[in-house]
């Protein structure tokens, strides 16, 4: 025990003595002062994104934190966020793995965690010229079709069923359902959920591993906070191995079922499952990129969509008049005879800068994801030791008042009077990130946003439950990496067009 106690106090005063170190070494950007052992830990509150943006009021645009034993920076301008995604890029952009993500992704195997390096260039490669190019967007589109079709239809039937008539839905379940079909179809070539809601062997499977991960995402892995104490607690790998085995499973199982329908057709189909195992070869991937490529596919994209048309769905009922202006705009381009494909988009901008408006204020991940220093550098004036951790505040960033009129107002117009490009290139607006790393989905989401509220406005309208004011619909976030609302929004649903314009449009792909 004394032998512990000696060796547990060595150890905090060597931790002590290095960050002592790092602040002689290096000119750090200022932040509150760390505790031992804990760090920062107790300066922040769940909702970081505000709770940084708050401190960012304090300390300064940039400012450093120590949590997990690490120096984490975070940046809350346009101009840092540039410095750190575009001027610095090569530097600043590895990832971080803790734990879970280390043996979900197989040590960087995959994309999302790899660090930036010739493995990482070479799958960001495929993603470009393979898997995220117009065509084969183009070629997914009536997996998307299909799915938005199919949620109208099950939202038709609900709102006019004689018991539901006037009630509120609750919209997550339907906007939940079509970023899990589409994400799904995309990545495994799979629809496991049936058109009367069954759900097959694989798809419980599925759900089962997708819910898993939520369950152990929330979970404290002590050995995460306190690294000098990690061999205490060597069983909390189990839990992760033993997820990682199921999912590795899952996926060579759909895996073996696409390859032996190739074999049988002798044709590809577009999804990502076929394209990767056709280019497995002449790109050199493993296995294990394959499998882990395959999830990262379903972490970023599924959550992050249907929250985004979530928020947006919010504010449309909070905001009649931007409502009634959409609707008027689909009415004019589409009529009332037919229904909104993707092909008409470029004729409705004002739909556009609805969704990019919801993006702005509402980024489902509003720090992006972290990026970390894989050589000392420079921010703002300030040394970025190697190693750092750096964020970026991308939701304080489009609320900033210096850079948006009146930021908080739901107002589309904005984007009327100034087209600001929201896919990396303007600062100012950076749901999808920028850079190297920026979100290779971005496009294929933004589809899907569009075409969700699209197909919302133009069949239904959305008001209140009743009793309840639109300025008071919650627009409270919940904690976590994305950022879902608090309480899920609940709208009144009121058909538009004629009953024959409700149905699904099915296909297979
Ligand atoms: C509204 C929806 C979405 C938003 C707001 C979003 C946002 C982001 C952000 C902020 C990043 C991190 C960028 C960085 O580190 O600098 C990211 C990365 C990523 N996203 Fe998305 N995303 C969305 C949808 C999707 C979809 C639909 C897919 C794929 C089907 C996808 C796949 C990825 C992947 C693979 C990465 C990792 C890129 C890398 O590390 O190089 N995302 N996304």
């Amino acid at each position: 025990m004394a032998l512990l106690l000696l060796a547990a106090s060595s150890l905090l005063i060597l931790a002590a003595l290095y960050t002592i170190y790092q602040r002689l070494r290096f000119n750090l950007p200022p932040g509150p002062r760390p505790l031992p052992i804990v760090g920062n830990l107790y300066d922040i509150t769940p909702l970081k994104f505000r709770c940084f943006a708050d401190l960012a009021k304090v300390y300064g645009p940039i400012f450093c934190l120590r949590l997990d034993s690490r120096l984490n920076v975070v940046v809350t301008t346009s101009e840092l966020a540039k410095e750190v995604l575009k001027e610095n890029d090569q530097q600043l952009a590895d990832r971080h793995r803790n734990k879970a993500t280390d043996i979900f992704s197989r040590g960087g195997s995959d994309l999302i965690w790899a660090d930036y390096g010739p493995h990482y260039v070479k799958v960001r490669k495929v993603c470009n010229l393979e898997l995220f190019t117009p065509k084969r967007l183009e070629g997914l589109r009536p997996i998307r079709e299909d799915e938005v079709t199919a949620m109208v239809e099950s939202i038709f039937k609900d709102c006019t069923a004689s018991d539901k008539q006037g009630k509120s839905l609750l919209l997550r379940p339907y906007l939940g359902s079509v970023a899990f079909n589409n994400i799904t179809r995309l990545s495994f070539g799979k629809r496991f959920v049936n058109a009367a809601g069954g759900i097959d062997e694989q798809g419980q499977e599925f759900k089962g591993i997708v819910s898993n991960g939520i369950k152990i995402g929330a979970k404290v892995f002590m050995g995460e906070y306190v690294p000098w104490l990690r061999w205490m607690f060597a069983g909390e790998n189990d839990v992760l191995n033993q997820h990682e085995a199921r999912r590795a499973r899952l996926t060579k199982q759909i895996m073996a079922e696409h390859t032996l329908a190739r074999n049988k057709t002798g044709g590809a189909k577009d999804h990502f499952v076929d394209a990767l195992l056709t280019l497995q070869k002449q790109y050199d991937l493993s296995d294990d990129t394959v499998i882990t490529l395959l999830w990262d596919m379903i972490t970023a994209g599924m959550d992050t969509t249907s929250i985004s048309a979530e928020w947006a769905m919010a504010e449309l009922v909070k905001n009649p008049r931007v409502q009634r202006k959409a609707q008027e705009e689909l009415d004019r381009v589409i009529g009332s005879d037919r229904i909104m494909t993707e092909a008409d988009f470029s004729k409705l901008p004002y739909l556009q800068c609805v969704a990019k408006e919801a993006l702005r204020l509402h980024p489902p991940t509003p720090m992006m994801l972290p990026h970390k220093a894989s050589a000392n550098t420079k921010l703002g004036g300030y040394d970025i030791p190697k190693g750092s951790i750096v964020h970026v505040n991308v939701w304080a960033i489009a609320r900033d008042p210096a850079l948006w009129k009146d930021p908080l107002e739901f107002w589309p117009e904005r984007f009327l009077e100034q087209d600001v490009d929201m896919k990396g290139h303007d600062f100012r607006l950076l749901p999808f990130g920028a850079g190297r790393r920026i979100c290779p989905g971005a496009q294929l989401a933004i589809n899907l946003v569009t075409s969700m509220l699209g197909h919302l406005l133009h069949h239904f309208t959305w008001t209140p439950p009743e009793g309840v004011k639109p300025e008071e619909v919650d627009m409270t976030e919940n904690p976590g990496m994305v950022t879902y609302m608090k309480t899920p929004v609940q709208a009144v649903a009121t058909p538009r067009l004629a009953a024959e314009l409700y149905k699904r449009v099915p296909l297979d792909i």
